[in-house]
């Protein structure tokens, strides 16, 4: 029996040649600080530390637990918390111990918010036609010189249009992240500073007025990137056990929705098998057109259809050969949490 079989399940496995080669090709598009990969799709510094080795020294944070594991972890050579955050005090000790640390603000309160923690650094984010964070780029300028009249530097801009980048029709694609990135230019021609902060995965190739790309999920993926035809492979699966199998033609195994994000619809069951619904603990299949239902105590993979909150409900992640077979490193999922 292979040690893979006998993990207990559900369990994350990440196939480490689909995630080198996903890596690769990212730091070959986007050399160094040209990508600023956002940590909260993996929420793992021993991947960030892989990211590093291949060249990137920048990375993005959504939450402050993030920032302080990866300044604990000595990749704190430049954390952007690209999120608003009313209470920045947690962040002092990590810009103490040497990290540089800068915040997002898209409001007065959060200017005086950072400026009253002593936060130093700050990017002015800004809205680019997704109802999230991020001020209008009207009032970006004099966000950014009420920043400047506390004593923050101001880096530059953020805008992330993530209403553009999972679009599955490239050219509209294209036409969303460039009307999105119009708005960015208009505001930081009223900002100033060196940084245009932007992007992810499904712009990572098209955005051409970011100065650095904050993709993330590139480096695992799921079925909802995998539509956009991004030269990523599936690097993450879930590993189940059929628990039950009926002769109607179904099969359930256990990894239910408390072990797999489901905001961008159900997963997948690898190598086929039509998905029929995901609860607690189960996921229902039938079997892939010309074959059996997998038997009770089979194994199964499940590709989620969103990676970062898939990821933030395991643990650790287990790195595999490319047969699967045998557990070649156990990466904790150390940045879960607020
Ligand atoms: C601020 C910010 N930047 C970038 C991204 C892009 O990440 P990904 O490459 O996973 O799409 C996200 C994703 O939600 C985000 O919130």
């Amino acid at each position: 029996v292979s040690r893979v079989l006998r993990l207990q399940t559900p369990a994350l496995l990440v196939d480490a040649a689909a995630l080198e080669a996903n890596l690769s090709a990212m730091s070959a598009a986007l050399p160094g600080a040209r990508l600023r990969p956002h940590v909260k799709a993996h929420k793992c510094t021993e991947l960030a530390r892989r990211q590093q080795q291949l060249g990137h020294h920048s990375f993005t944070c959504a939450t402050i637990r993030e920032m302080e594991v990866m300044a604990k972890a000595g990749l704190g050579s430049d954390l952007l918390l690209a999120n608003e955050v009313l209470d920045c005090s947690r962040l002092i000790p990590l810009a103490d111990a040497g990290a540089r640390v800068t915040v997002a603000v898209d409001s007065p309160e959060t200017v005086k918010a950072a400026a009253a923690a002593g936060i130093a650094e700050v990017l002015i984010d800004v809205n680019v036609g997704m109802p999230r964070c991020g001020c209008e780029p009207s009032d970006a300028g004099r966000l950014a010189d009420e920043a400047r009249s506390r004593g923050l530097t101001v880096r530059g801009v953020l805008g992330y249009e993530g209403h553009a980048v999972g679009l599955e029709d490239r050219p509209r694609r294209l036409q969303e992240v460039e009307e999105a990135m119009a708005k960015l230019v208009t505001a930081h021609r009223n900002v100033g500073g060196d940084t245009v902060s932007a992007g992810g995965t499904g712009s990572y190739d098209i955005n051409q007025v970011a100065t650095e790309i904050q993709a993330g999920s590139y480096a695992l993926m799921d079925t909802a990137y995998a539509k956009l035809g991004l030269p990523f492979r599936h690097a993450l699966t879930i590993l189940a056990t059929v628990i039950s199998a009926n002769p109607a033609g179904w099969a359930v195994a256990d990894c239910g929705l408390k072990a797999l994000g489901m905001d961008h619809g159900n997963p997948a069951i690898a190598g086929g098998g039509p998905v029929w619904f995901c609860s607690d603990e189960h996921i229902v299949f039938s079997a892939a057109e010309g074959r059996a239902l997998p038997a009770v105590g089979e194994q199964v993979e499940v590709l989620p259809a969103h990676i970062d909150p898939t990821v933030a409900y395991h643990d650790r992640m287990h790195l595999v050969d490319d047969d699967h077979v045998e557990i070649l490193d156990v990466w904790p999922v150390d940045m879960r949490g607020w």
